[in-house]
């Protein structure tokens, strides 16, 4: 069905087994062992769970409220994106017709471990890995955003993704995406596992566990809890100032965010978006009758050994 994320082209990784692409074996071991410093801060999660909101939210509190940088950087610019090179085939861009500008921010952006070695303090990473394939040091060493979400809608919201980025076969729909997902054929699957795990650290005092559910819920709420975190001081008239540059329709505005410039390029569909609905319980509009208990069996299966809930 598929390219890069799907078997053939994967292989299983770690003690539960995570699928990722082959390529994984090289950078691994080098992720795993990486020098981790005390100034580094981390976004972690599951792919479309609220990664690209947070690290948003993060970088301004920690670069005190510097919106002029924020809109004229990209943030795949201001984070390095761990595993990039995993996902991205270094010939994949090599012939495309695409501008200067947009080829220096994905090479900038590319893995190479030891290039990050040389990246000046702070150094603001995302990934999508879980803990137990991250750097062995991490928690001990630097402080890690780590986000969750309702598993429907990120199942919902990572087909729409496939589909942006060219990754499904023409004519692959949502319930076939689904099967496979559940399956735990589509990287980074297991889900659960990957939540499960962070949910296990979450009272570690160099991690915050936030739901993309309280973010949408109460976002001055979370900025609170991400300004304490942080043990910045933060105004109510900076926390209100910062939830409207959030909030959702803004968002998808952001140039800075919202990766429209890979429109136009060949590499991703037109008709979608990355920022996308931002909705909290939109995948009752994907499922049957018949997937929806298929789907409640398979939160209640995985949680039943655990206090996680997602709330709603
Ligand atoms: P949807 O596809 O359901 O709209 P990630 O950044 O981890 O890839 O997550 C992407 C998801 O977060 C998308 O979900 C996207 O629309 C949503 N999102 C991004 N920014 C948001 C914001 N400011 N408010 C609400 N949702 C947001």
């Amino acid at each position: 069905y598929f390219s890069k994320t799907t078997p053939p082209s994967t292989s299983r990784f770690g003690p539960k087994g995570y699928l990722l692409p082959r390529k994984f074996e090289h950078v691994g071991r080098e992720i795993y062992n990486m020098e981790i410093r005390p100034s580094d801060t981390f976004v972690v999660t599951f792919p479309r769970s609220g990664t690209t909101w947070t690290q948003e939210l993060v970088w301004l509190i920690l670069n005190n409220f510097d919106y002029e940088k924020a809109l004229e950087t990209p943030l795949a610019v201001r984070y390095i994106f761990l595993e990039f090179e995993t996902f991205m085939n270094n010939n994949d861009m090599a012939d495309m017709p695409i501008d200067e500008k947009l080829r220096k921010t994905v090479e900038e952006n590319k893995l190479q471990v030891h290039k990050i070695l040389s990246i000046a303090s702070p150094r603001f990473i995302k990934s999508h890995l879980p803990l137990s394939l991250l750097p062995q040091k991490l928690l001990d060493t630097c402080k890690i955003f780590y986000v969750a979400r309702d598993p429907r809608d990120v199942v919902v919201s990572f087909y729409h993704q496939h589909i942006l980025m060219k990754e499904l076969l023409d004519g692959v729909d949502f319930k076939t995406f689904w099967e496979l997902f559940i399956n735990d054929l589509i990287a980074p699957t297991p889900l659960f596992e990957h939540v499960k795990e962070a949910w296990q650290m979450r009272n570690h005092p160099n991690m915050l566990f936030l739901f993309y559910e309280e973010l949408s819920k109460d976002l001055p709420a979370c900025v609170r809890r991400v300004a304490k975190f942080l043990g910045k001081e933060i105004t109510q008239e900076q926390i209100e100032k910062l939830c409207e540059h959030l909030k959702f329709d803004n968002f998808k505005k952001n140039k800075s965010v919202n990766l429209d410039n890979m429109k136009g390029t060949g590499l991703w569909n037109e008709k979608e978006s990355f920022i996308r609905k931002g909705k909290v319980g939109g995948w009752r509009d994907y499922f049957d009758e018949k997937m929806t208990e298929q789907a409640q069996r398979w939160i209640d299966e995985n949680l039943r050994d655990t206090d996680l809930r997602f709330p709603h």
